[in-house]
């Protein structure tokens, strides 16, 4: 029995495979993605990987997955996506199998292609997500990955996490999933304040590229929060100005420290200002995104019926010709009709996504 790999290849049973030759064999990858996302996950994807990455028809929404042959470090460096497993696949009847010495020993080779990825110390404990987790052969299993890892078991979330499952296809077997990072992609690194509310930061990115960013242009976040989509656009390029507003100290005071853990202090500008009455000149800006208030964490729907109009009319005064503003809103009632009832933003587009237990839509606005 061995490791799923696309292109199979003769190597001696008792070998146990180096990340080296790994690294030039296609591994099976498996991203997880923000539902509504996965057409801008793929894009980025082929984009960042090129013609390492091979991506394969997606099972079900919030899946996109892919062959990849090029450095596992370069996964690393993904922004749309939640987070990316590697398949490894068992033609097994049962999960008991899996203790049997090859496929451990092939799991384990796995688990020590990912750690290498990451400095000593970055993966302390693991957890392991299947049906019937607490079963005697998984827990026999969890028990085994811990006395050959030194890592320990979990009872939650993990910094090694594994999921043991049957294939999507129902094939044959099963498969175990090991994922790449010991925190999800999405988590980052700068977000030291967590403001109740906040963006998705993949939701963030992923909205940031909808508008195509271009190096020179001036940038306007009102409402900005705790600075989410104002880091996310200077990770995808360099901007002329990248300007951030909202009225509440303490969510300007978030933003503050997770620009400065972005190290981006000197390129983002933070400002209390109300996004209804900006001290900005007319068509002064060449692109705008905002994550208005949902009406339920933050803000209320009473108080956004004020609201909506007044930022949008504001956004408008300050919009270059042909500025996109991009949205993002559970209010989606109330911005489509506001939308239907004026005359200067143009409706480009609308993405729906799936954030658990809010599913707000992005709007792709254009100043007319
Ligand atoms: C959904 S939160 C933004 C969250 C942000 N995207 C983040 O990731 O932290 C909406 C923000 O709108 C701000 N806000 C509400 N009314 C505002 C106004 N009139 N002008 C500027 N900001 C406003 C709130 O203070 C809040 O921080």
């Amino acid at each position: 029995m061995r490791m799923y790999r696309s292109k199979p290849e003769k190597r001696s049973e008792q070998r146990r495979p180096k990340l080296s030759e790994r690294a030039q064999d296609p591994w099976r990858c498996e991203a997880d993605v923000v539902e509504g996302l996965e057409a801008i996950a793929a894009d980025e994807l082929r984009r960042r990987l090129g013609q390492d990455a091979s991506l394969q028809p997606s099972p079900r929404p919030g899946v996109v997955p892919f062959d990849y042959s090029g450095p596992l470090v370069a996964l690393l460096q993904l922004k749309t996506i939640q987070s990316v497993y590697l398949v490894l696949r068992f033609a097994v009847p049962r999960p008991r199998a899996l203790l049997g010495d090859q496929h451990f020993r092939n799991l384990l080779a796995c688990i020590a292609a990912v750690r290498s990825l990451h400095p000593p110390g970055a993966f302390r404990t693991l957890y392991v997500s299947a049906a019937g987790s607490e079963s005697a052969v998984m827990t026999r299993l969890k028990e085994e990955l811990a006395r050959h890892t030194g890592l320990e078991i979990a009872r939650d979330e993990g910094d090694l996490m594994l999921r043991v499952r049957r294939p999507f296809e129902r094939g044959e077997g099963w498969e175990v999933l090991v994922r790449l990072s010991p925190r999800p992609l999405a988590t980052r690194a700068w977000r030291v304040c967590n403001l109740e509310g906040a963006l998705n930061a993949t939701v963030a990115h992923a909205m940031i590229l909808l508008a195509k960013p271009r190096p020179q242009e001036i940038v306007l976040n009102p409402a900005c929060g705790s600075g989410t989509l104002l880091v996310e656009r200077l990770a995808a390029s360099a901007a002329g100005r990248l300007i951030g507003c909202d009225t509440s100290p303490h969510a300007l005071a978030c933003a503050r420290a997770n620009v400065s853990a972005a190290g981006s202090s000197d390129r983002i500008e933070l400002y209390p200002w109300d996004a209804r009455a900006l001290p900005l000149p007319e068509r002064s800006v060449d692109v705008l995104y905002s994550d208005l208030p949902f009406g339920q964490l933050v803000g209320s729907h009473r108080e956004n019926i004020q609201l909506y109009p007044l930022i949008l009319q504001e956004a408008a005064r300050v919009a270059r010709q042909a500025a996109p503003f991009v949205v993002i809103t559970q209010e989606v009632r109330l911005l489509e009709t506001l939308l239907a009832e004026q005359q200067v933003w143009a409706l480009e587009g609308v993405l729906r996504v799936s954030l658990g237990s809010a599913y707000p839509r992005i709007f792709i606005l254009r100043r007319r």
